[in-house]
């Protein structure tokens, strides 16, 4: 099998490389990577003198660069994006670029070349869920930020991709996942750091926020057994745990470091902010077979432990936006 990864230098790719290439050590990876802010070639140290993985520096955008990479490959997997909500509410025009732009460049040399094309996609597409009610794979798209409007976007692009040309895709929408490599920005990574350096922990709102996760691990191991036990054409959902509050799963890290619930400091909404995030995955599992394994307490314990073990990796990518409580507010680049 030969499968071109896109984006698989940042956190979600680089953990499904590393996963496939252990179970599959036969098979030939090109990662396709432009490496921005969010992506470290770090993440694929231990395999990067393997002579099955090979690394390309360039723009999913760049059409004619995509066409020769798809041509030589069986499967693309599209993890590239723009994926920080906050970033999107402060300048949303990169996002449109990549992840609508990007994924269009991707579908023409698929629907050319006749190969699988896996798009990874966010439950976030379907914006807020009401009362106790679950999002299933047919529930109406209703994005509330910048982000996630266009992720939405390219998942329209894929399914018309689909119905008007045939093309042989399947799409899955996960919800946030955590683990090992994620971003210093992103809840979980900013919540460690930001404890280990005994500054405040700045929660949106009232930190009712309610979330479900996923081990970056399992969400890579579901991606890997829809390229062989998906149907085309098809959209999964991909989720793990019980649904949580922002703010309990705050209390949680800081409970593992041994640090006072003092610590965190209530700071405004962030504008357009989902209340609550909830999928029903019964599909994946009934059909595909796939299920999460690991335990959620375990798995935020060992991600917890690679953070305080890894203080090299993520030290030199602090940046303002894991300083600032609320980046949304810094000004336009
Ligand atoms: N993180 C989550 O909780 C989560 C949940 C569900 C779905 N997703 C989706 O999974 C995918 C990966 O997310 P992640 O958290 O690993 O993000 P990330 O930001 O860590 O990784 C994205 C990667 O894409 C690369 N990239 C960006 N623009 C590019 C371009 N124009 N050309 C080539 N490469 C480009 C970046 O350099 C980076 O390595 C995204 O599509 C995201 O929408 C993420």
């Amino acid at each position: 099998m030969q499968i071109l990864v896109c984006g698989g230098a940042g956190f979600i790719g680089s953990a499904f490389i590393r996963n496939y290439l252990q179970h599959n050590p036969n098979s030939k990876i090109t990662n396709l990577d432009i490496l921005t802010i969010g992506s470290s070639l770090e993440n694929l140290k231990e395999i990067k003198n393997n002579p099955n993985y090979s690394f390309i520096k360039d723009d999913i955008r760049n059409e004619s660069k995509v066409d020769n990479l798809v041509k030589n490959v069986d499967v693309v997997v599209n993890f590239a994006a723009e994926s920080h909500v906050d970033r999107s509410i402060v300048n949303p025009k990169p996002f449109i670029e990549t992840n609508i732009l990007g994924t269009y460049s991707i579908l023409e040399a698929i629907r050319k070349h006749d190969k699988q094309f896996i798009h990874v996609s966010t439950d976030e597409i379907y914006g807020d869920a009401q009362g106790q009610s679950s999002f299933d794979e047919n529930s109406q798209i209703n994005p509330s930020n910048p982000y996630a409007a266009t992720k939405a976007a390219a998942d329209h692009l894929v399914s018309s991709y689909y119905r008007t040309y045939g093309i042989n895709c399947i799409t899955t929408r996960c919800t946030n996942n955590f683990g090992p490599c994620q971003f210093p920005e992103k809840l979980i990574p900013k919540t460690i750091i930001r404890a280990l350096k005994n500054l405040k922990i700045p929660l949106y709102g009232d930190g009712q926020q309610i979330r479900s996760w996923i081990y970056v691990y399992d969400h890579v191991q579901a991606i890997e057994s829809l390229i062989s036990k998906g149907k085309p054409g098809q959209v999964y959902n991909i989720t793990a745990y019980e649904e949580i509050t922002n703010k309990t799963i705050v209390e949680k890290i800081l409970d593992i470091l041994g640090k006072s619930h003092d610590n965190i400091e209530y700071v405004e909404d962030r504008p357009g902010h989902d209340k609550r995030y909830s999928i029903n995955c019964s599909k994946i599992e009934n059909e595909v077979g796939w299920k999460s394994k690991y335990e959620f307490e375990a798995a935020l314990q060992e991600t917890v432990d690679w953070y305080l073990q890894n203080k090299s990796w993520w030290e030199p990518l602090i940046d303002e936006n894991t300083l600032h409580p609320q980046p949304w507010t810094l000004s336009r680049k």
